[in-house]
């Protein structure tokens, strides 16, 4: 980070100046720490759409260029050569493994994925309709009661075990959740297999009928999973990181990044574009939705297409489309009559003018959610699969604030609107 420029702030008649900080690429900020201090008066921006919250070395987004960077590493790159496990490594410790590194450190995790069996007893208060991601909030939340010895966080080595330990027993606990669900048994975690392999193991074996590992499920679970491990200050990573700011240990600070991403604005996405293609129902319905989407007073939006941040396309949309058709494919399911519908969808809106000149492309979403409910994920399981992969993010993130020596703790400011101060009225004389 360089400070070579300063930014000039006039207020009533006085001026201040702040300094301009660089990044290594992306936007400057004007670092306005002192502007309080300096003036007397806030800056406002309710959802921090303008509002640098930290500096980070762990992931970049060029919405307008459709890039992302983990570590300087195009996330082509990564989905196309390395795995889920190899992502977590980069994004954990800044630089990919070794041989001798990726070997231990997967060996390490695997040894993690086991559930003190205790917290087996948890799952049983619950009721079975109880959603998989309330389920996973709750259990991850309660960690902290069993792993103590990672709760010390002025300890470099019981913050890694603390964040070795939930990247891997989070999956452990959605695919618990998830077989709880449906009332079968608990699977338990296999150490010998590739982290996608033993999630699917997990979700999808039974006793006594041996479940047999897809290797292009696994691959594609395993895309999916490294694409969405981290997305730079997104909703659920701040507050991943303004409950660390108080002190709070790891697994409450993940629990509530869990709670942030299940509302719909943030990881619901791709179970509501489903729901639309159900809505849709087959390829004649087609046209009239698209008319409905287009009727700017209609309210309907074509799920799945469109993102804040990405306006040329969605980087990660594109390789999952690939990963969706090899899937399709595998499972001989062209004839699904959904996948189909979703197939023929894809093909008309990207070709009308509408959504083309306003750079509306499939995002990652649209894709997603059709692997998943390929793979026989139910809905209610997309945002559980989401908060798995995101808990590398969340964990490197936490980390990474822990370690910078200036964290303070958040403390956001307001635009008071309500009563100036008045004499409290007895209730007696109260009209
Ligand atoms: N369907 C139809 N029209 C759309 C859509 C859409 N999905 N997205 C944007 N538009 C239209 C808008 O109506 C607007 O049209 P206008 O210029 O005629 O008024 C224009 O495109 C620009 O839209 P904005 O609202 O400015 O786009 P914004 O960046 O605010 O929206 C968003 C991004 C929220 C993702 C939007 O595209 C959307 O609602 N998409 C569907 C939901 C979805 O798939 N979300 C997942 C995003 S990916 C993720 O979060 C992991």
């Amino acid at each position: 980070m360089s400070e070579n420029r300063s930014a000039t702030f006039g207020l009533d008649g006085l001026s201040r100046q702040f300094p301009v900080l660089e990044g290594t690429i992306g936007p400057d900020v004007v670092d306005m720490r002192a502007l309080s201090q300096k003036t007397g008066v806030f800056s406002f921006d309710p959802g921090l759409g303008s509002t640098a919250t930290c500096t980070s070395a762990i992931s970049y987004i060029d919405g307008d260029k459709g890039v992302l960077l983990h570590r300087g590493y195009p996330i082509e790159d990564l989905a196309l050569n390395a795995s889920f496990t190899e992502t977590a490594y980069l994004l954990l410790y800044g630089e990919l493994p070794t041989a001798a590194q990726y070997q231990a450190f997967r060996t390490d995790m695997n040894t993690h994925r086991l559930l003190n069996e205790q917290i087996r007893n948890f799952f049983n208060g619950f009721r079975r309709d109880a959603h998989p991601m309330a389920i996973l909030c709750g259990t991850v939340g309660a960690l902290s009661a069993f792993y103590h010895d990672g709760l010390d966080i002025s300890e470099p080595k019981a913050r890694d075990l603390s964040a070795r330990r939930l990247i891997a027993k989070v999956p452990t606990i959605a695919a618990w959740a998830y077989k709880y669900s449906i009332g079968e048994p608990f699977i338990y975690p296999d150490e010998e297999m590739s982290f996608s392999e033993n999630f699917l193991h997990m979700l999808f074996a039974r006793p006594g009928n041996h479940y047999r590992v897809n290797p292009v499920l696994a691959r594609a679970m395993d895309r999916i999973l490294l694409l969405h491990a981290d997305h730079e200050q997104n909703a659920s990573t701040t507050t991943v990181r303004l409950v660390g700011s108080t002190g709070a240990n790891p697994y409450a600070c993940i629990a509530a990044g869990i709670a942030a991403l299940w509302g719909p604005a943030h990881g619901g996405a791709n179970e509501a574009a489903l729901g639309m293609l159900e809505t849709i129902g087959t390829r004649d319905g087609i046209p009239a939705f698209l008319n409905e989407v287009k009727n700017r007073n209609s309210g309907v939006r074509l799920m799945g297409f469109g993102h804040r941040v990405y306006k040329n396309f969605d980087p990660r949309a594109k390789i999952l489309q690939a990963t969706c058709h090899e899937v399709i494919e595998e499972l001989g399911l062209k004839r699904d009559p959904l996948l189909d519908l979703a197939m023929e969808l894809e093909r008309v809106a990207t070709e009308d003018d509408y959504f083309v000149s306003r750079r509306l492309y499939p995002n990652v979403d649209f894709y997603s959610g059709l692997i998943l409910k390929a793979l026989g994920i139910p809905k209610s399981m997309f945002t559980v699969l989401f908060a798995v992969a995101r808990t590398v993010g969340w964990v490197s993130q936490w980390k990474e604030m822990i370690e910078e020596p200036s964290v303070r703790i958040s403390r956001p400011r307001q635009l008071y609107i309500g009563a100036a101060e008045r004499n409290f009225v007895p209730m007696s004389e109260r009209r």
